[in-house]
């Protein structure tokens, strides 16, 4: 049975028994793995928050951690143009789940229960002045396919593990992540594996191996960014 549990910094997550796995780290913690692994390393080693407009694509909305995470860690920031984040999910059964947890306090003022009625129709609903979320019931492969070449900034690559969805791990999905990435964009995810770092070499990313100080190592890709920091290991 699918049951929420409290991850290792006192944030709250769920096990989900379909897919036999949690949804975020416990060890890490799910509030501190969505900040670090995620939403952080395009702040920290992109230019993001110099664009009028950035969009974002959460693969996939889960609880919604990377996605609420976002629009409350731009709005510190002051970012002050457009950012819409795009969530695709196949489980509607999620928005109950999200009903039940104690999201980080911080986040009150995004009013993520009051929303739910809206982000379950699946339209675009606005977090706050300046950014929309809108999340998607779908099969993220064929939500993927009706993106436009070039067309995201950020792509949140969190599916489940290798393990239990292997199909969100192969060529063809990071040649389709590779599409629809600007330029100057960013891939992150948790997953280290040496294979995954082939494959997606294999498609034209640059990998970097991303060693901070506040949970495991996770993984940041590139197209034409070129990243140089202490933190950063290039995968040749
Ligand atoms: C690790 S969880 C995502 C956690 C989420 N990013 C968060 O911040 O809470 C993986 C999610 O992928 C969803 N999923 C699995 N297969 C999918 C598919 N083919 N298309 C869309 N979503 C899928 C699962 O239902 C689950 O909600």
């Amino acid at each position: 049975m699918d049951r929420k549990i409290q991850s290792a910094d006192g944030s709250q997550t769920y096990y989900s028994s379909l897919f036999k796995e949690c949804y975020h780290s416990l060890k890490d913690g799910a509030f501190t793995e969505t900040m670090h692994k995620h939403i952080l390393p395009p702040l920290l080693f992109g230019d993001v928050l110099q664009q009028a407009k950035i969009r974002i694509l959460d693969i996939c909305f889960g609880l919604g951690y990377n996605s609420f995470a976002s629009a409350w860690a731009y709005k510190t920031r002051s970012y002050d143009g457009k950012l819409e984040i795009l969530s695709p999910e196949i489980d509607d059964s999620i928005f109950e789940k999200i009903q039940c947890i104690d999201y980080p306090r911080e986040w009150d003022y995004l009013q993520i229960r009051e929303n739910i009625a809206y982000l379950k129709s699946q339209k675009q609903v606005s977090l706050d002045t300046n950014t929309t979320l809108k999340v998607v019931i779908k099969d993220a492969f064929l939500f993927l396919d009706e993106l436009e070449d070039l067309s995201i900034d950020i792509i949140y690559h969190d599916a489940f593990s290798l393990k239990s969805t292997p199909k969100f791990w192969e060529r063809d999905f990071f040649a389709t992540l590779y599409r629809i990435l600007v330029p100057n964009g960013m891939v992150t995810t948790y997953v280290t594996h040496k294979d995954v770092y082939e494959v997606a070499k294999s498609v034209g990313f640059r990998v970097y191996k991303y060693q901070n100080y506040f949970c495991r190592k996770s993984t940041i890709l590139t197209k034409n960014l070129i990243l140089k920091h202490p933190d950063l290991y290039l995968e040749s």
